[in-house]
């Protein structure tokens, strides 16, 4: 595979608008709008307790997972995209591993994460890294889309 970098973007980010420009673009492309973050990203990654992984291929923006940690309790992995045409090749699972790895720098016992039953190669790969499905929750996305919450937990020693 191609390998490229996994960045960590920073409220002080030179590139900050050039980045979170790209991944709003890619967010538009990927997820239907009541899933979509587009409007709010800017908004969300400015908060406190957030980050964000980019992957970074010669310059271009081609996946992006999002995670933030309320409580000190458990973190949550709230996004993970890759480009359609970069799919299959383990990006998704190297920034999946790289946003966990992150969660495990913030003490929590637990990562949480949402996600539609019917998104396959998503679900495949959260079962991959070791999440467990917790619970179907009904009407998650849309009245007519659920989600699994799936959680992952981290040995206490
Ligand atoms: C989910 C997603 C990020 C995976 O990215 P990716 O770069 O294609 O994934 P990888 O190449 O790293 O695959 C890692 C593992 O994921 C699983 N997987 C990935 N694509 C799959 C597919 N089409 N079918 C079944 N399993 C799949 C496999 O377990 C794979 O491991 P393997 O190669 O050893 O079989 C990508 O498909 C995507 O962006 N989907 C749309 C957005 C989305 O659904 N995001 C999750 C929202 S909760």
């Amino acid at each position: 595979m191609a390998k490229g970098s996994i960045i960590e973007l920073h409220r002080n980010s030179g590139n900050w608008n050039k980045i979170v420009g790209d991944i709003v673009k890619l967010e538009r492309k990927i997820f239907p709008k009541h899933e979509s973050l587009a409007t709010l990203f800017d908004q969300e990654l400015r908060k406190k307790n957030s980050g964000l992984l980019y992957l970074d291929l010669d310059g271009e923006v081609v996946g992006y997972a999002m995670y933030s940690w309320p409580s000190s309790l458990s973190a949550l992995i709230t996004k993970l995209a890759v480009k359609e045409e970069w799919r299959r090749q383990g990006h998704g699972e190297a920034l999946l591993k790289a946003a966990i790895e992150k969660c495990r720098t913030r003490k929590v016992s637990r990562i949480l994460l949402h996600v539609d039953p019917t998104r396959t190669p998503a679900l495949t790969l959260y079962t991959k890294q070791g999440f467990q499905v917790d619970t179907l929750v009904e009407a998650y996305y849309s009245s007519d889309r659920n989600a699994y919450r799936m959680y992952l937990d981290f040995d206490s020693n």
